[in-house]
């Protein structure tokens, strides 16, 4: 078995603390991956939202072959190139932003934050950094600061300074937006002044927290908050970004225009490439050669980024997304007849599931959810888990999966939870 070989090499020779994972990739295409012996698996996670136009997007790759054979590198504070410049004009073109936006490009998410934290800082001369309940920003020192959940955590501290963090709703489990506005409220009396803080960065739709929509009144309230003490409003749309909820940005369902947004995952279209873009006066806060980076905005990402960006930006793009989100949460729906399905939820085709031991007292079955996973993982469909209990399933196919794949994939996963126990009507 190829695989099983691949396995224990890496077992043997990567750090543990990176996780073996039990698939192996031969190649992958669309929505589908096929492994070192030749077992097909149909792609919900797509690299945790790297793939939202699915695996190897031909006009995408065609972009990569042509810049390969030109030039690999370039530091971009060393010379200049079109590409990093197109992809910077394509997301100030299309940023939630007010006014003119300007943008710099990272290496990685966690990168982009980071710097999104930078750029605040500068911009106000503030210290302090506003996160939320179930946050998740990265895994470097000031981003895992930022996260909300042990694992990511545990033995790395001491964490970051300054960075405070406040209720985000959960009306599934009780907390309204009433709860949280209260509860930050409370914080910008009890832990820190809110004119000490330069930004609060939040997930409009949040990920690894859970699958979790902010409610359609919570943004603004906050953001008129903020802007009572001069607090920036940074959208982390790492994950509920291009094209993920049906609309370019998360946060565009929100009637809400941020002062900073962070990109990553498909902007790169499985190339690593990252970016801040925001209001024109902040992004240049910082003194030149004050932000930058080795491979920040590499010649060859850039290169993929810019063509991810201009199907991005086709109206069949969204339209399609928007389509397999009202089927896919159909499809979610009627899987309700599962006792242990607590609740459905998300924005256009960013959806989860979040199973329970029982209704009423919804108990998170995180249990159950890592053998569901297990049981569509031998059946051929990749799935993965969030949440802080770790009991959400969430749905990250590509926006381009056909109506068949849709139909396969939610087969599999009902019976998946059949098979790892739970109830069906
Ligand atoms: C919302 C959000 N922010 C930041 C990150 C970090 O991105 P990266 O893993 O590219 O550093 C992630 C990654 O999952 C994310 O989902």
């Amino acid at each position: 078995m190829k695989s099983q070989n691949l396995i224990d090499a890496r077992e043997q020779h990567v750090a543990r603390g990176a996780t073996n994972p039990k698939l192996t990739v031969a190649s992958a295409d669309g929505a589908v991956i096929t492994d070192l012996d030749g077992k097909r698996y149909l792609d919900f996670v797509g690299g945790i939202g790297c793939q939202n136009l699915g695996h190897n997007p031909k006009a995408v790759v065609a972009a990569i072959h042509e810049q390969v054979d030109k030039f690999l590198h370039q530091m971009n504070m060393v010379a200049t190139y079109d590409s990093y410049v197109d992809v910077c004009r394509k997301l100030n073109e299309v940023s939630p932003c007010a006014g003119q936006s300007k943008s710099f490009l990272t290496n990685s998410g966690a990168e982009a934050v980071e710097n999104a934290v930078k750029i605040a800082r500068s911009a106000t001369g503030r210290p302090a950094v506003l996160v939320f309940d179930r946050a998740f920003h990265g895994r470097t020192l000031l981003t895992m600061t930022m996260t909300a959940k042990i694992v990511y955590k545990k033995t790395f501290g001491p964490f970051a300074p300054e960075v405070y963090r406040a209720p985000a709703p959960y009306p599934y489990r009780g907390i309204s937006s009433d709860d949280a506005i209260r509860g930050l409220e409370f914080l910008f009396k009890a832990e820190v002044d809110p004119e000490s803080i330069a930004c609060a960065v939040l997930e409009p739709v949040q990920g690894e927290g859970g699958f979790l929509p902010m409610p359609l009144d919570y943004i603004p309230r906050l953001k008129e908050l903020l802007d009572r003490y001069g607090i920036l409003f940074v959208a982390d749309e790492i994950q509920s970004g291009c094209g993920r909820t049906g609309s370019m940005w998360g946060i565009d369902h929100y009637g809400v225009q941020p002062d900073l947004i962070t990109v990553g995952k498909t902007l790169g279209g499985g190339l690593p490439l990252g970016a801040v873009t925001g209001r024109a006066e902040l992004m240049d806060a910082p003194h030149p050669g004050g932000l930058g980076g080795t491979f920040s905005g590499n010649p060859v990402s850039c290169a993929a980024g810019s063509v991810i960006l201009d199907e991005l930006r086709r109206p069949e793009t969204m339209e399609m997304a928007r389509q397999l989100g009202d089927r896919l949460r159909g499809g979610l729906e009627d899987l309700r007849r599962v006792d242990e399905v607590g609740d459905v939820r998300g924005l256009g085709p960013m959806l989860a599931v979040e199973l329970v031991s029982d209704r009423a007292s919804k108990a998170p079955a995180t249990e159950l959810a890592s053998r569901v996973l297990a049981e569509a993982f031998d059946r051929g469909l990749l799935l993965l888990g969030s949440g802080i209990y770790s009991n959400v399933v969430r749905f990250l196919p590509p926006l381009t999966l056909t109506d068949d794949e849709l139909g396969e994939g939610l087969e599999i996963f009902e019976q998946s939870m059949v098979a790892a126990g739970a109830t069906r009507k």
